[in-house]
């Protein structure tokens, strides 16, 4: 079975509700293009490149059922036709969550379209909306392409700069957060560089972190190593530390390997919120740290890490923990069972603060793997991204 965060057809958009996931497999249709805005910001579909694809897509069916149709309420301003309303629905979507710059991306590739249709003499509504809807629906393609090419680079690259472990040639890695199919179009980042070094049959274990307080780590990568028989281990991110350092000898960790929300044109980085602790004890540990993105990623105009929002996000997600209920039978074991709820976990007299992402400086990165390739630093340790662009 294919594990698919979201199902499209044209005029159709599911997408598989990931603050459910392990417990309950949900697919929730995204009718308007205000479901399409809850389900961002709420992170029932979360990462980078998901939140640009299903923003995009949930337009393109509004406009695909007003061409079978005609006017759709599903389309947020009512009064507009045309390349307004499809322009008009992409700035409210932008607004859904603010640190990936994917989705930004997204909206000025997908309001050059619409614009080049308009100017096109034959020009009418429908033809508009065919034009978004082709350039909407060739994301969703390009993007798996896209990370499988990242998958095999950033294999490459592993194998070229670390050593495998004697005597059975493997390596072990360690992850953060989820970068893979549920993040993606599918196959993943960060994650579908792990995947290609399974397939080749390079993998002893992948380490991945619990990822605190919102758990893509426990949910959503244990769920996809699982389903894919990757061998792997969680630890919470406290253990971080321990792992490259205390368990050293027992398993050596060859690479961390993480996503990213954005790049910014110096290499620094944003990605999840533990990231950065991460970097630094790559660095302290001499453990390579790569960072996986497709170059919709890469965001030349903004100069270094300092000049990215990070999203706060409400304190609720870190007192409290959702789950189903659990039982322990006789032999001890747990029974796993029940519908899915929250349960309060702090003394929450004050909130908590929440930043949902944090900024690791681009010393601190070792290689930045993109579908074109892998950059690295050049003798000044500065990245330079200018080629990855000349297409
Ligand atoms: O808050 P999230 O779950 O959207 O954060 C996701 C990440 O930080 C990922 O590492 C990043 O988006 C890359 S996903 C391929």
């Amino acid at each position: 079975m294919v594990l698919q965060a979201i199902r499209y057809s044209r005029g159709s958009l599911q997408i598989l509700d990931q603050l459910k996931l392990p417990h309950e497999e949900v697919y929730r249709d995204i009718w308007t293009v205000q479901d399409a805005w809850d389900a961002i910001h709420s992170m029932q579909v979360r990462g980078a490149p998901a939140i640009a694809i299903v923003a995009a897509l949930s337009i393109a069916a509004c406009v695909a059922r007003c061409n079978k149709n005609g006017a759709d309420p599903a389309l947020l301003g009512p009064d507009m036709t045309g390349a307004g309303l499809i322009s008009h629905n992409l700035q409210i979507l932008l607004t859904s969550r603010p640190t990936a710059v994917n989705l930004a991306d997204a909206v000025r590739k997908l309001e050059k379209v619409v614009w080049q249709a308009q100017q096109q003499p034959s020009s009418t509504d429908y033809s508009i909306n065919e034009a978004y809807i082709q350039a909407a629906e060739q994301m969703l393609v390009d993007d798996v392409r896209d990370n499988e090419n990242i998958g095999n680079h950033g294999a490459d690259w592993i194998l070229r700069h670390t050593e495998t472990i004697f005597p059975a040639g493997k390596l072990s890695v360690l992850t953060h957060c989820n970068t893979g199919s549920l993040a993606t179009a599918g196959y993943g980042t960060a994650l579908g560089v792990i995947r290609s070094l399974h397939s080749r049959g390079y993998i002893k274990r992948a380490y991945y972190t619990e990822t605190r307080p919102y758990n893509q780590g426990s949910r959503l990568t244990g769920y996809e190593l699982m389903h894919d028989n990757i061998p792997s281990q969680m630890i919470t991110d406290s253990m971080a530390g321990a792992l490259l350092g205390l368990k050293r000898d027992a398993e050596n960790i060859n690479c961390i390997i993480v996503g990213a929300d954005r790049v910014a044109a110096n290499g620094d980085t944003a990605n999840k919120i533990g990231t950065y602790a991460l970097a630094v004890l790559a660095k302290w540990h001499n453990v390579k740290f790569i960072v996986a993105a497709p170059r919709t990623t890469i965001d030349l105009n903004t100069a270094s890490g300092q000049d990215i929002m990070i999203e706060e996000r409400r304190s609720h997600e870190v007192t409290t923990m959702r789950g189903p209920a659990v039982q322990r039978s006789k032999d001890g074991s747990l029974i796993v069972g029940g519908s899915v709820h929250e349960i309060a976990i702090a003394a929450d007299h004050h909130g908590a603060w929440n930043p949902a992402f944090d900024v690791t400086c681009h010393t601190l990165i070792d290689a930045i793997v993109t579908e074109k390739g892998v950059v690295e630093k050049d003798e000044n340790g500065e990245f330079h991204f200018e080629k990855l662009f000349a297409d």
